[in-house]
């Protein structure tokens, strides 16, 4: 690398502060972060400090970062969605090359607006469409780009997601709004239609459906409140009753009950199956109660402070404890998308909140062979069945990613990759344009849903600009 590029991060919560300030502090010689825009302080303070950024490099908002002119080499958007446009744009037009969080706006519009820019500007503009940077996704490309499948004729993606994420994000969180943030087909999905646009290119027409189905106030069981800290009759029975996924961390050691990582898988079943069992090994066993203490993510959402005690009185009264039937929530929880590729192959995308483990699972049908995916956080797995031998290969691509962080390893993947492009924009595994294509894919997708219709994606291309 020549020298280590200066970077500023607007935004810096979950995924400026975790997935990508990392980075910087693994890799000081490719990039350093020199200022930071964060209106929380306590998260501005651990992000600054944690990046030895002094305090004339600390602003509380994008709009003050910028109004000093451009002061450093890229720029990291990590805001939320609704607030991806207005940034990025003065960055762009100030100079900066960009790393923008997906999706990169919730408006179809500023979508364009964004590539437009950037293609003026002659700034790179890249999305984090981390899946693109997965060993997984690539190598499922070259099998399909090899022809070992033959010619694919159809092909199933399922992006499962699981009750308690769905929970999380969609119906307490800060997705759970589709007329605040984005919806859920470009909030989930634009990560699968970017991938699909990836290996199979441009859809020619879709139909979607998908409804709210479950998450409804009509569905609440009998004399709940409308917190689950407030004395719920029906706790025992809720999987989503917020102290066992927030406090207990339930779902989050059932993950992990399969982890390929010895000391992980043991220490979650003896907790989860062997109560008594646990609590005597957590005095003994050095390293046994990290476990139970895990603070990541998604308990890191509810307050900077992470302490158990800090969790219970942000159940008591935040967001996340309320009663998932009584939350302001009209994001759907299931949503179908029947393609149509230019080629003639038709393709399912499912997507769905009612998911026992949280992961993507995939079928490709072709005139040679069969491949079934899945594409979860802790395994990964490939199998290819060969018509003519009735042969099965099975390739596990995370092998080299046990105990990596942030998707499997991705964010890194695609910090990497950032960094690369910047210096030689050759070698950007893809472009603000080619994002675009996933975007307007949903924004289809969602049109399709709402009003019923088939959408002919030329015309919708057309029509966006
Ligand atoms: N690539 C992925 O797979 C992936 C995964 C999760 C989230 N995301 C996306 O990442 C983005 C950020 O999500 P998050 O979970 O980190 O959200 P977050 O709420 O944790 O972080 C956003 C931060 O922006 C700050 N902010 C608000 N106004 C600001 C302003 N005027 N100037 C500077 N900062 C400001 C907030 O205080 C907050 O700390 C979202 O768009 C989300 O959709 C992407």
């Amino acid at each position: 690398m020549p020298h280590p590029l200066s970077a500023i991060l607007i935004g810096a919560g979950n995924r400026g502060q975790d997935a990508y300030g990392p980075y910087a502090l693994q890799h000081p010689d490719e990039l350093r972060f020199v200022a930071v825009a964060e209106p929380d302080e306590a998260r501005r303070t651990r992000f600054a400090r944690a990046h030895g950024i002094p305090p004339q490099g600390q602003y509380r908002t994008w709009e003050d970062l910028l109004a000093g002119g451009r002061t450093a080499d890229v720029a990291l958007v990590c805001t939320l969605d609704r607030l991806h446009t207005e940034p990025a744009l003065a960055a762009l037009e100030l100079g900066y090359d960009v790393l923008l969080e997906k999706p990169m706006a919730t408006t179809l519009g500023d979508c364009v607006r964004l590539v437009q820019t950037a293609e003026r500007t002659g700034r790179l503009l890249q999305i984090c469409h981390e899946m693109r940077y997965t060993s997984f996704f690539t190598l499922l490309r070259g099998i399909v780009n090899s022809g070992r499948l033959g010619r694919v004729v159809t092909v199933e993606h399922r992006e499962n997601v699981s009750y308690w994420h769905m929970a999380h994000s969609y119906v307490r969180g800060n997705w759970r709004d589709s007329r605040v943030e984005s919806p859920m087909i470009l909030a989930k999905c634009c990560h699968d239609l970017d991938i699909l646009f990836w290996i199979l290119g441009p859809c020619h027409r879709l139909a979607s459906f998908g409804s709210l189905v479950h998450y409804r106030r009509e569905n609440a069981p009998a004399g709940a409140p409308e917190r689950c800290t407030d004395g719920c009759p029906a706790a025992e029975q809720c999987p989503w009753y917020a102290p066992r996924l927030y406090l207990d961390i339930v779902p989050l050691l059932r993950m992990t009950r399969d982890s390929p990582v010895l000391q992980e898988r043991l220490a979650s079943r003896i907790i989860l199956d062997h109560p008594a069992m646990a609590r005597v090994a957590e005095r003994l066993v050095p390293g046994f109660a990290a476990a139970r203490d895990y603070r990541g993510w998604p308990l890191s959402v509810l307050s900077e402070d992470t302490s158990r005690e800090a969790r219970l009185r942000a159940l008591q009264t935040g967001p996340y404890g309320r009663c998932v039937y009584y939350c302001d929530n009209d994001v759907v929880d299931h949503q179908t998308v029947s393609l149509e590729v230019e080629d003639g192959t038709s393709v399912v995308l499912v997507m769905h909140g009612h998911s026992h483990l949280e992961g993507r699972t995939m079928r490709y049908d072709g005139t040679r062979a069969t491949l079934l995916g899945s594409y979860g956080a802790l395994s990964q797995e490939i199998q290819i069945h060969d018509h003519l031998t009735g042969e099965v290969e099975t390739i596990r691509p995370t092998s080299g990613l046990v105990g990596a962080t942030g998707h499997g390893g991705a964010d890194m993947e695609l910090m990497r990759g950032f960094v690369q492009a910047v210096h030689d924009p050759a070698c950007a595994l893809t472009t603000a344009r080619e994002s675009l294509e996933s975007h307007l894919l949903a924004f289809a997708a969602e049109e399709a849903r709402v009003t019923g219709a088939v959408v002919n994606m030329a015309d919708f291309r057309h029509a966006a600009g």
